[in-house]
């Protein structure tokens, strides 16, 4: 049996896109190995969204193309956004490539690499499904193992749609990805419910504007009202609450103008989806925002997460959702009363979570004709300074939760012991927060929604124990069976 081996670098899409190739190539009988000595094929999964991920791809090549000499028909693959944006460029560089297949030819993988085998030459696949396009889901690869056959994971993708119609002038990805197309929603539902029997506990929906979905089969509903951002986002995940009311539900990455008051309604009216947005901002200032084509000002930005807060609100006091947010910084022209204005902004919201990118020159986007004008140390400047920023804003969150009880998805085992306290399991709060557990009950809380009290907090995570209900609960229920549940779940409510 040929083996294989998948590097995944960049995004969540590609974490998932990886897992649908690892279906497909094992559908077609290949075997996965962990060492790359050992394989067959060699896929890189590749990102194109800032150029230290692309030059880290051009290193990976080079270490494969030298370890190619002592492994005669080695054939090594390049997958993602890479991938798509350079085509026969990755072929004719002498790289040592010998296939180049895009998002959304994943499932020709094993045929391409038939054709190989059988004395055919490199070749490029990059072509968008734009006629008729496929979802691959863990039911898709034709000779996968069954589901009944495969673990199921605790908390898992499912991709609602792909490419993006906007135009950030910063950002390749409507380039790498192609335009938007949904898919359908029986389609979603049946997954969904799918992954649900399998024991799967939280999904999360997943696209580059999620939130701007249309059904194409026409059975979502979108509100009437005013509101030209309206989608039929809100309607859909009604609808898979109501498919698989066990599930928690996330979502990501919304864009901030589809955040409007009908998926505003859905956060304040589904107990099963999550108090947390990953609401990606970029910058707090409109004269960057709209050099940006972001397509909202920071004042609308704020009313926006100001109505979502106020639907939200607690009954302990502590924060009723949380946030977190995408900033780039040193944006063509941003001057240091813009970058001013985006620490202001965080502040004012207070994202628990900020991911920030120094502005890096992309291929094919508009932004090319603005003057790259910020200096290499002055982004570093910036970059350190929000980081401080916000570091200090989750800390004194996670401050402010010691004492108050949560309700944790337990994810897994921990993976590295806190400042001095034993942890051994993790998992996440509805609010997302890393909650780490005390706890020697072993296995049979994977999986589990528990209450847990918070003892102690650190600057990323705290560290809790089950309440005394929770731990009466766990010694009366049976052990747990592979796949079946034991615990039953909490109420959602924080
Ligand atoms: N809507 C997508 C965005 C993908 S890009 C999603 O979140 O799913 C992820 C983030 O990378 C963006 O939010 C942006 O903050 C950052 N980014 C994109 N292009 C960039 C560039 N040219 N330079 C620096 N950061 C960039
Ligand atoms: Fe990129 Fe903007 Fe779309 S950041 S993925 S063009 S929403």
């Amino acid at each position: 049996m040929k083996s294989y081996r998948i590097a995944t670098f960049g995004c969540q899409m590609n974490v998932h896109d990886s897992d649908r190739m690892h279906e497909v190539m094992q559908g077609a009988g290949f075997s996965e190995v962990e060492a790359e000595e050992g394989a067959d094929v060699i896929i890189l999964n590749t990102c194109s969204v800032r150029e230290k991920a692309e030059q880290k791809l051009r290193s990976e090549l080079g270490k494969l193309r030298q370890g190619k000499a002592g492994h005669p028909g080695r054939v090594l693959v390049v997958a993602g956004c890479v991938a798509q944006q350079e085509g026969e460029k990755l072929l004719s560089r002498g790289l040592g490539v010998d296939l180049v297949i895009g998002p959304d030819n994943i499932r020709e993988l094993p045929l391409l690499l038939h054709d190989l085998a059988s004395g055919g030459l490199p070749t490029v696949r990059t072509v968008f499904d734009l006629d008729a396009p496929q979802f691959l889901t863990s039911y898709g690869a034709p000779s996968a193992p069954s589901p009944s056959e495969r673990p199921s994971a605790v908390s898992t993708f499912v991709t609602t749609m792909k490419g993006c119609n906007e135009r950030c002038t910063f950002c390749i990805v409507p380039t790498t990805r192609g335009p938007e197309r949904y898919r359908p929603s029986d389609e979603i539902l049946a997954e969904v419910r799918g992954l649900a029997e399998r024991g799967t506990r939280e999904v999360t929906l997943l696209g580059q504007t999620v939130n701007s979905y249309t059904d194409p089969l026409g059975c979502m509903e979108k509100p009437s009202g005013a509101d030209p951002d309206e989608s039929e986002f809100a309607a859909l995940l009604r609808a898979v609450s109501k498919e698989a009311p066990s599930l928690r539900l996330r979502y990501t990455s919304p864009h901030p103008r589809h955040l409007t008051p009908s998926l505003i309604a859905a956060h304040a009216e589904l107990p099963g989806l999550c108090r947390h947005v990953h609401l990606p901002v970029q910058s707090g200032s409109d004269r960057v925002l709209k050099r940006m084509l972001r397509r909202y000002t920071r004042a609308e930005f704020e009313a926006r997460v100001a109505a979502l807060k106020a639907a939200m609100k607690s009954q302990d006091g502590t924060p009723g959702v949380t946030l977190s947010t995408d900033i780039i910084v040193g944006f063509p022209g941003e001057t240091d009363e813009d970058f001013e204005q985006t620490l202001s902004l965080i502040e004012a919201v207070g994202f628990v979570g900020v991911f920030a990118f120094k502005y890096s020159e992309r291929p094919f986007t508009p932004a090319l004709k603005l003057k790259n004008d910020v200096s290499e140390e002055e982004k570093s400047r910036r970059l350190a300074r929000l980081f401080a920023l916000s570091e200090g804003l989750t800390a004194k969150h996670l401050s402010t939760l010691v004492g108050s009880e949560l309700e944790v998805l337990i994810e897994g085992r921990a993976k590295k012991p806190q400042a001095g306290a034993e942890a051994t399991f993790s998992g996440r709060s509805f609010r997302n927060e890393i909650v780490h557990l005390q706890d020697d009950r072993g296995e049979q809380l994977v999986g589990e929604v528990v209450r847990v009290r918070v003892e102690r907090s650190f600057k990323h995570s705290v560290l809790a124990s089950l309440t005394p209900e929770a731990v009466a609960q766990a010694g009366r229920s049976a052990p747990k069976e592979r796949g079946a549940r034991r615990l039953p779940m909490l109420s959602a409510a924080d």
